[in-house]
């Protein structure tokens, strides 16, 4: 008879069946191949963030934002300012409760260095529809290599619990073909 603090009889002792021993050799051959891919991939992997990150200061990340809205406006839309930053630029996005600044406007097929970073607590950086994800976190700067691939008009949804306007805080990013915009500051030669 068993209770609950007598264990019952084992088998251990028992040499396992051969199909058991095949099992954990081929998880254990799996799990070896799932740990190499980790390092592998970030080398490798075509997916992966070129990140450069450094700590700032919220306040001075904002006012870096405002410089460089103040640089490249090119309209408004909603009481947001769009920004058309020129080619291979830095470009500044900040995130705050509950809102994505500037618009940005950017050109297909061009390199831009995007900056992230927020005014006030976490939020998620998830571009639609093609669903890129970045967390978003005060007091780091997320630089992030982009080349945008596809003209069009998409949206930032803010994809990190932040409050009671989580829901709200949607941003924009528009991609133009680059034939479609003058080139800047030669009056729009092509
Ligand atoms: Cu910002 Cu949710």
């Amino acid at each position: 008879m068993h209770t609950g603090i007598d264990s019952p009889q084992g088998i251990w002792w028992k040499p396992a069946h051969g199909a058991e021993r095949l099992w954990v050799a081929v998880a254990f051959g799996w799990c070896i191949v799932l740990f190499a891919m980790m390092p592998l991939w970030h080398l490798k992997g075509q997916q992966n963030p070129s990140g450069i990150r450094h700590r700032v200061d919220p306040t001075r990340y904002y006012q870096r934002v405002q410089e460089f809205i103040a640089t490249y406006k090119v309209g408004e839309e909603a009481g947001y300012p769009i920004v058309a930053p020129p080619p291979g630029s830095d470009v500044y996005l900040l995130a705050q409760m509950w809102k994505w600044t500037p618009i940005l406007k950017l050109q297909k097929g061009v390199e831009y260095t995007l900056h992230l970073s927020s005014l006030d607590l976490n939020h998620g950086f998830n571009l639609n529809p093609v669903n890129i994800n970045f967390q978003v976190l005060p007091g780091y700067d997320y630089g992030l290599r982009v080349v945008p691939t596809e003209a069009g008009d998409f949206r930032i949804v803010c994809d990190e619990f932040c409050g009671i306007g989580h829901h709200v805080m949607v941003g924009k990013v528009i991609v133009t073909d680059s034939a479609g915009i003058p080139a800047p500051s030669t009056g729009g030669a092509q």
